[in-house]
């Protein structure tokens, strides 16, 4: 199996974290959306956390209005969310989990625990014609989780990865041995499988290589990186090293 195009998703969050740091209007994500949307993303991810510490509800509403492309909303698997996501209606939501605490999304969906909970939502949403995606770590036992509960896709947790890749760039090829296994094994199943959290210009080229992924979502590294060298020219430089790798 090999997917020739693999998919770009936005991650706009931190569009709305600089916003927010004012108060005010500006930079906004939506903007942010459009100039992604030129510069050749296949779809944007927003996550709309329970603190609302970057993007708002109102971002939500206007991105499902005005931008041309899916998007994919990321969001913890509670009722307040469920009912935010049937009212818009995005091409896309992704379970995620949220701790108030944490700084970024730290890890998988802990499905055992959680089992009941993302069932029902799992079950709304897609009566609802949204596609549904469950962010998971890269563990055989979730897959199997995910397709039991009757997900569309699972996203697996690049974080690992990119971090042990970050520390000492001769020693990841355990964790992204792990990662293409999984990936294959969720496909072989008739998952979908996206990928995503942590991920670099480095450690995309690696990741595009695991020829089953269909999307990869990215956020933190494209929108820090362009402060330097501004939005539009690192989403084609991301795209272009995407596309490289799967030649
Ligand atoms: N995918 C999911 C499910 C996430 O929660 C995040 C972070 O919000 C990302 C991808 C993007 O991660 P990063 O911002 O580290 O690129």
């Amino acid at each position: 199996m090999n997917n020739k195009y693999l998919r770009l998703g936005v991650n706009i969050d931190h569009v709305a974290t600089i916003r927010n740091a004012r108060g005010g209007i500006h930079p906004d994500p939506l903007k942010a959306a459009q100039v992604a949307y030129q510069a050749g993303a296949d779809g944007i991810t927003a996550h709309l956390r329970e603190d609302r510490r970057h993007i708002s509800d109102k971002d939500i509403a206007r991105l499902i209005e005005d931008i041309g492309l899916p998007l994919n909303l990321e969001m913890a698997p509670t009722i307040e969310m469920l009912n935010i996501a049937i009212k818009h209606k995005p091409h896309a939501c992704c379970l995620v989990p949220e701790k108030r605490q944490e700084v970024t999304t730290e890890g998988g969906l802990d499905i055992d625990s959680h089992y009941d909970r993302i069932k029902n939502c799992i079950e709304k949403l897609k009566e609802n014609e949204i596609r549904v995606s469950l962010f998971i770590d890269p563990n055989k036992k979730y897959i199997e989780k995910a397709k039991e509960l009757g997900a569309d896709i699972v996203e697996i947790h690049t974080g690992t990865f990119a971090e042990i890749y970050n520390k000492n760039k001769n020693n990841y090829q355990q964790e992204i041995a792990k990662i293409n296994d999984i990936a294959n094994y969720a496909y072989d199943i008739g998952l979908e499988v996206h990928a995503g959290h942590g991920l670099n210009y480095e450690t995309t080229e690696i990741i595009s290589k695991i020829s089953v992924l269909m999307e990869l979502n990215i956020g933190h590294f494209i929108i820090g990186e362009s402060v330097f060298d501004g939005l539009d020219c690192v989403i084609k430089r991301m795209r272009a090293i995407i596309n490289n790798a799967r030649k």
